[in-house]
Order: structure tokens, then sequence, then C-alpha cells
């Protein structure tokens, strides 16, 4: 069922505070991540950089993975707060999240807290399935 407009403004405000948490030394650019699954539960996740840059771990994988650690699989949506323009999941996040589901929704919020809504399916298209076996 479609979310109504109190939680996703609520879900908005914790990808806000997330965003907080970011540790981003290189690019400077925070983003927050909220989570909320079918249980109505809400992890939180910011990006996590690393003297790599390859280690990076973006702000949505970081929720997605504390949520899975915590036992929960079931997704409902996801807001993302960054600092500039919209925040739009990037490629791997987009596969990251199809894993769990091709109709959760993704909340992208700009600096001015203003959001779009899209399905993953909407941005994400022919994605990777699991591999069956069968090569
Ligand atoms: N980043 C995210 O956390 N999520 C996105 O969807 C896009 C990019 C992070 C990764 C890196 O720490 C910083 O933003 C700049 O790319």
């Amino acid at each position: 069922m479609e979310l109504d407009e109190q939680s996703v403004k609520s879900l908005i405000n914790k990808a806000a505070l997330a965003k907080e948490n970011a540790y981003c030394p290189y690019s400077r650019f925070r983003v927050g991540a909220a989570l909320l699954t079918d249980n109505g539960n809400v992890y939180l996740g910011s990006n996590v950089e690393n003297a790599s840059l390859g280690a990076t771990i973006c702000a949505e994988r970081s929720a997605i993975v504390a949520a899975v650690s915590n036992g929960e699989r079931k997704f409902k949506a996801i807001a993302i707060a960054g600092d500039k323009d919209f925040c739009y999941p990037c490629g791997i996040c987009r596969q990251f999240i199809s894993e769990f589901g091709e109709d959760i929704e993704i909340i992208s919020v700009n600096g001015d807290g203003d959001y779009e809504r899209n399905l993953l399916s909407d941005i994400f298209s022919h994605m990777f399935k699991s591999y069956d076996g069968k090569y």
C-alpha cells in the first residue's frame, strides 16, 4: 500500500538525521538513508568513506546491511537525503536494493527537503536476477 504523507515525512526526517553521521572526509558529500521495513521498523545508514575510495559504502547499502543484520528482509521504502540535488541511488545501490524487491519505494530528497517518489522498478530496469545454476 502507498505510504501516507506523514510516514514519508517521518522517514525523510530520519534520513536527515542519519546524514549527520556521514563519514565523508574525502568527498564532503553527506548522505543519509532511512529504510522502512514491512514490520514498521526503520534502519538508518550513512555513507562511510575510506582512504582507498573504492571501499566506500553508500548510505543506502549501510541501511540495508543494518536491517538484514538485524533479521529484516522485507522493505517498503527508503528515503535518501543529500545536501544538494535530489539524491538517487547509484547503480550499485539500485542493484543491491533490487535483491530485496522491485516494488520498494525510493524517496529522493534534496538539500531543501523537497522530495520525489519512485518505485525502484521505475528507475532501474532489467536488473540482474540470481544465477539459477543452469549454465
Ligand atoms: N553516495 C551515497 O551514499 N549514496 C548515493 O546514492 C550516491 C553516493 C556517497 C558515496 C560517497 O561517499 C559520496 O556519496 C560521493 O559520491
